[in-house]
This record gives structure tokens, sequence and C-alpha cells, in this order.
């Protein structure tokens, strides 16, 4: 089937005064003076970069590149979703913007069980899926606080393409193909995702979104108001009470983006600087820092089986504590013990070399009944990174959740809501879609925020960023970004070397080590003989990094496993 969409977008691209590029934009960005962006779409990190080069700063390139991403990797996140973005600004400060969504208050913590038991479906697809959505409200945060161009500019850019289309890559075509059957019960989704694609949507097929397209415009004229307090939340609370759901327009206007202190960590005289609770990864990326950092990783290398078991053995214990410790901190309490560097050194002292251990549970950080995060300190999803040469570095990670969130369009908006109440913990020890399990600390309570495992990280030496990353995933998020770090700091790699290198993920339920089949035979063999229950994957995760070349410039760099592209100037 001849598929001209790409030509047609260039094309269109040209007349309406979208740059878009002529020759694809490369996985990894050369070194570059004045700033870079990574993205899993060119189109996305062209926005970005067009937000750079129109004068704007890292904060504002973040924000085009998710604006687009709602339009071209809409699958993943949108307006319709949560993200957190970690902040490290001109001035030095650094900071954390928690745009995770919320429960509507209408939620219980049994709201998904049906004759005792959790239904899936419930919590995954439609009305009840949808928490109350925070991207909108941190991007706009950061651009009034600490961006330089409009955020109407932005919007109307991103308007643009969702106007004339773009030609689908080829993961949006399979998401689609994949979700066709949930998509058609939703009427404005099978219109938009369905009925304007082809039956069998492949890559480079066109896709149009006018009504976005009318949305982001609304955004633009009318202000945020116009999708917390406005027609949008009006809209959604009616399509709402008509399909059985809980979210109200109250919820909307109650909606805050909440501002929290980094978890911050060292690890071999780096510094980390990650996202807190409500997410699970800055902790535990901490955590396992802490527990390898007793271990010669260097001396393994990063293909061996002893490194594969080494951090295996380290990830099974940090997510057996997630599934304990870990919530809303706003609701729950989670023990800033974990971190400490005293708890993983009696852990790591059960990590056998020789043969992979059964770990029964969370352990007990110290001080765990005293000392806790606070709100004054804080292949789904998308992650993208920017930076400028005023020293301004983002590392922002987006989401609805499951391929198309809750598949739930609001009607006439052709915006996608999310389905983060599947974070939560319907039951306790009840596993959610990712296969992760929970308890108390992560019951769903109305306005509480899901525990999520996004990790956007910046990485500090002497003060100075040298590297922001972070990957889409699930819990493999977390995986993904250690890799990346300990492939950074233990092995020297570059950002492209870091993402490029074979990856494994462990956490803890099930008792499977995923493993990437490019660590070979012989070490995927090692590993099964120290009593590994090993799942080869062909493929793990998504993640996008900008970092700095020898020459001090930055680079940037998409997950060579994905379409992505990252560029700079
Ligand atoms: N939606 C995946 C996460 O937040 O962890």
């Amino acid at each position: 089937m001849k598929r001209p969409a790409l030509t047609l977008f260039l094309l269109l691209g040209t007349i309406f005064g979208l740059r878009a590029t002529t020759s694809p934009i490369p996985r990894e960005s050369p070194s570059a003076q004045r700033g870079s962006v990574a993205t899993v779409n060119p189109i996305a990190t062209q926005a970005g970069l067009d937000a750079l080069r129109a004068g704007g700063n890292a904060v504002d390139a973040a924000i085009a590149c998710a604006l687009t991403l709602g339009v071209v990797d809409g699958h993943n996140s949108g307006i319709g979703g949560g993200c957190f973005m970690t902040l490290r600004l001109a001035d030095g400060r650094l900071l954390t913007l928690d745009g995770r969504e919320t429960a509507p208050t209408g939620a219980t913590r049994d709201m998904f069980l049906r004759e005792g038991k959790a239904d899936s479906k419930l919590s995954q697809d439609g009305a009840l899926a949808v928490g109350i959505p925070g991207e909108l409200a941190t991007l706009a945060y950061a651009s009034t606080n600490f961006g330089r161009l409009p955020l109407a500019q932005l919007l109307e850019a991103a308007a643009k393409v969702a106007e004339i289309g773009f030609p689908i890559d080829s993961h949006y075509a399979s998401r689609v193909r994949a979700t066709r059957n949930e998509l058609a019960a939703f009427p404005d989704a099978r219109t938009i995702f369905l009925r304007a694609l082809p039956t069998v949507p492949a890559k480079g097929d066109l896709l149009k979104q006018p009504d976005l397209a009318k949305s982001y415009r609304a955004l633009a004229t009318q202000g945020v108001d116009w999708f917390y307090r406005g027609d949008f939340a009006r809209r959604t609370a009616v399509w709402m009470q008509a399909n059985g759901g809980l979210v109200t327009a109250a919820d909307f206007a109650r909606y805050e983006v909440v501002p929290r202190e980094p978890v911050r960590g060292t690890y071999r005289g780096y510094e980390l600087v990650s996202f807190p609770p409500p997410s699970s990864g800055g902790v535990h990326i901490v955590e396992i820092l802490n527990l390898l950092e007793g271990f010669d990783l260097r001396a393994m290398g990063d293909t061996s089986a002893d490194f594969v078991h080494t951090v295996a053995e380290a990830m099974k214990l940090a997510f057996a504590d997630r599934a304990k410790w870990l919530g809303d901190p706003d609701f729950t309490k989670v023990p800033t013990g974990l971190i400490s560097k005293s708890y993983a050194a009696g852990l790591a002292k059960g990590i056998r070399p020789d043969r992979a251990t059964t770990v029964a549970g969370a352990g007990t950080p110290p001080f765990a009944d005293a000392d806790f995060f606070r709100r004054e300190q804080s292949r789904h999803t998308t992650h993208f990174s920017t930076a400028d040469a005023e020293g301004n570095w983002v590392a922002c990670t987006a989401s609805l959740n499951t391929s198309f969130g809750s598949k739930v369009v609001v009607p006439g908006t052709g915006i996608l809501l999310n389905n983060h109440m599947d974070d939560f913990s319907a039951q306790p020890g009840v596993p959610n879609y990712f296969g992760l399990v929970g308890a108390k600390a992560n019951a769903i309570a109305a306005g509480k925020r899901p525990l999520s495992s996004m990790s956007p990280t910046l990485v500090l030496k002497d003060g100075k960023p040298i590297l922001s990353v972070g990957a889409a995933g699930g819990p493999t998020i977390i995986s993904q970004t250690l890799l990346a770090i300990l492939r950074t700091v233990d092995f020297g790699k570059s950002p492209r070397e870091a993402l490029a290198g074979a990856r494994l993920h462990h956490q803890w339920k099930p008792d499977e080590l995923h493993v990437e089949a490019a660590f070979g035979d012989a070490v995927i063999a090692e590993l099964r003989k120290r009593g590994h229950q090993v799942v080869i994957e062909k493929s793990l995760g998504a993640a996008q990094a900008v970092g700095l070349a020898p020459d001090g410039g930055f680079v940037g760099t998409a997950d060579p496993r994905n379409e992505g592209s990252a560029a700079g100037f």
C-alpha cells in the first residue's frame, strides 16, 4: 500500500510554516553549544528545538515537547494525563513538579472490587479508570515560573501539528492495532483513531486531530482555566455522570500541581537528583545505587552474568520495599530511611554472589516510624530531556498510563483521559497492569495520587549537571534509568552507549528476571544456573537522555531501540 503521508506532511509543513525536517533527525545529536532535546518522536524533538531557537530556554523546550508529544505520541501521554518534571535551574536551584493525577473525591478504597475481587477492566478502561489530570497544570506552572516563551505560542505550534496531521510511526500504528477493540467502545476515540486511519494502520499513515487542535487553541486564548475551571471540566463532568464515572467539575477545580523537594542521593562521587513519592522511582534508584556501591561492578563488566545477577538481586530488595512502603506521601508515611546508606549496607549483606536469593518481603529501614517524605520536601508513558547553555536542565516523564489511557476521549475535545487509577493497589497483593503489587500505603483514597515508577533524574558531578535521563515502561522505568546511571558512572559510557547497553529488570514479584537477548546465551545460561527464572526480552523499554560531550557541548540521545530522535544547536 502506498503511504504518501510523510511527503504530504512535509509539503503542508512548508505551507503552514511547520519546520518539518527533510532528513530524519538522528537518534543522537552531535555536540551542541546552545542546547539539546531528546524525545521519542522527531516531530516533538523538532518542536523542542524550535522553542530553543525562538529564544526559549530548556523549560520552554520541555513544554513544547510535552504538548507536541500529546499530539504525535498521544497514546502515551497528553494533557489528559499526568507528568513528573525534575528541574535544575540556571541559578542552581533543584526542584521537582508533581503533576500526578489525583483520585476523584468520590473514590473509595474498594471501588474496583466486584464480588470481593479486583476487576482490572474497571481500573484500566472507561470512566472509573480516570484520575484528575495534572500534566497541563504542571506545564503551565513551569511556563509561568521558569519559562521565557508565552505558553500560547507553544500551544499554537502543537495545535498546527494536530490540525494538519502527522505520519504515525510504527509504534503508534502497532498501539492502534493492539487497542482496536477497546478504542471501538468509545465514540470519540473510535472516530479519531479508528475511522480516520486505515483499518490496519501502518507507519506513515496521516493522522489529523482537529478537535485536539481546537482544544489547544482554546487553551491558548482562554488560559488553563478552560481546562480546570471552564468548558473542558464541565464537559468531562457531564460525560462522567452519564457513563458511571466519579470525576466532577469540582475535582478539576481542586487540582494542584505540587512542587516537591527532589530525592537526593550520592553514588561513587556523583549526585543523584530524582523524583520523590508519589513516584517510587527516585527512592528506589537511590536505594539500589546504595545497595550496589559496595560491589565492584566495573570489574564485572556490564555484560557479564555477575553484573546482571548483582544488579537484579539489588532490584529485588528495592521492589519488595516498594510494595510495602511506597505511596502518596500526603496520605501515607514513606520512611526516608529507605535511601540511607546504612540501611542499604545491611540489606546488601544478604546478596550472595553464587545464587539468587528468595526475598520474603520488605525490609525495615531506620526510623521507619519517625522520619518520612513530606510534602514540603516530595512501554507506555514517555520521557524527554532538555538542557540549555544558561544551565537549565529538565528531565520530564509524562503518561496516560497504558496505551490510550482509559480510551475515553471527552466528546468534541480530542483529549484522551488517562487510566492512572490502575496504578493504585486495588486490593492488597493483587497485581496491577504491570504486575506490581502494593498494600495499604498505595490503597485508593479520595484526592490521593497513585504510586508511580516514573523517574525523571538528573546526575550531577561537583554540583554541575552531567546527565538528564528517564524512561517509559511501567516499573522497568526504574531499571532503565538505573542502568543508564550505572553505565555512565561505573563504565564511563557516553549517553548513547549508556542507553544502548543491554537491559535487565527484576521487580521482586513475579519472581522473574527479565533480560534482553543481547546479553547472550552464555550469560543467560549462567543466570539460570544461579537460580533465576529468566525471561528473555527482545527489547526492554524506551529511555531518552541529554548529557555532555567530551568537548563540553550537549549531546541528546534517544533510545536506539525505538523511533525517537535528538537534536541540538
Ligand atoms: N504509569 C506508569 C507509572 O506511573 O509508573
